[in-house]
């Protein structure tokens, strides 16, 4: 019999509707998942004879370390929580987090390949690191998916919106301002409007000004298209309380 087990579908989780629940996971997610699509097109598109390979090979490296780095805040921060009320409740997320670890270091790999490598030998190493990266962000894509679809609702089930606030807000308060800019500006852009300005507006009633004015200049206006912009300035000037 051959080993067909990884190419059954796995059936549909069912997709649970916040019902007003503070999402802890939507918004980086969206952000990780843009960041990964817009990679692989560009991994899939790339001259590798002729294109900037530094270019390429600093961006990919950032976005694994960003990765890298998004593993470690929901352990330390969320895994340790989720562990204490519902023992077991992490184990299959550590495993594919362990995983992923494993997919960074054969990525990274590739990437000192490709540094290194002459013109002629760079198509090869590039079909190899255009696939891996495939197979990792699928990977991940389910992962997240099952995060958003079966730990989320846990969460729920195990602490209220403050409980869930205090563990965004440690995660949050352990970034550098740099990090913090670095994920702002994938995920404004990755979030609709109104998810958005919700973001922004609490930042604007918690954070100092200076942070809040950061974000907007440096995270938000360099990435949105100037109607969304113009959109955003508009409700957040007209607000005057945080939404949630
Ligand atoms: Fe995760």
């Amino acid at each position: 019999m051959p080993d067909t087990q990884h190419m059954v579908t796995r059936a549909a989780p069912a997709i649970a509707d916040l019902n007003g629940r503070h999402d802890l996971y939507g918004l980086v997610h969206k952000a990780l998942r843009m960041a990964q699509c817009q990679m692989l097109v560009r991994l899939g598109n790339f001259d590798y004879v002729h294109g900037n390979v530094s270019g390429l090979v600093s961006d990919l490296r950032g976005l694994l370390v960003l990765g890298a780095g998004h593993i470690g805040h929901e352990e330390a921060h969320i895994h340790g929580a989720l562990e204490a009320k519902a023992p077991g409740g992490t184990a299959v997320l550590d495993a594919q987090h362990g995983g992923h670890r494993a997919q960074f270091a054969a990525i990274e790999a590739l990437l000192g390949q490709l540094e290194m490598a002459e013109a002629s030998a760079r198509a090869a190493i590039g079909r190899r690191l255009y696939l891996s990266y495939t197979r990792f962000v699928a990977e991940d894509f389910e992962h997240m998916l099952e995060e958003e679809t079966v730990t989320a609702p846990l969460l729920w089930s195990l602490f209220d919106d403050d409980g869930l606030r205090a563990i965004e807000g440690a995660i949050v308060g352990s970034l550098p301002p740099e990090k913090v800019i670095q994920f702002m500006g994938l995920m404004i852009p990755a979030a609709n409007r109104d998810e958005r300005f919700r973001l922004l507006a609490g930042m604007k009633a918690k954070a100092p000004k200076e942070a809040f004015t950061a974000v907007l200049e440096m995270a938000a206006r360099p990435t949105l298209p100037p109607e969304d912009m113009a959109d955003l300035e508009r409700r957040l000037a007209l607000s005057q309380v945080v939404p949630n």
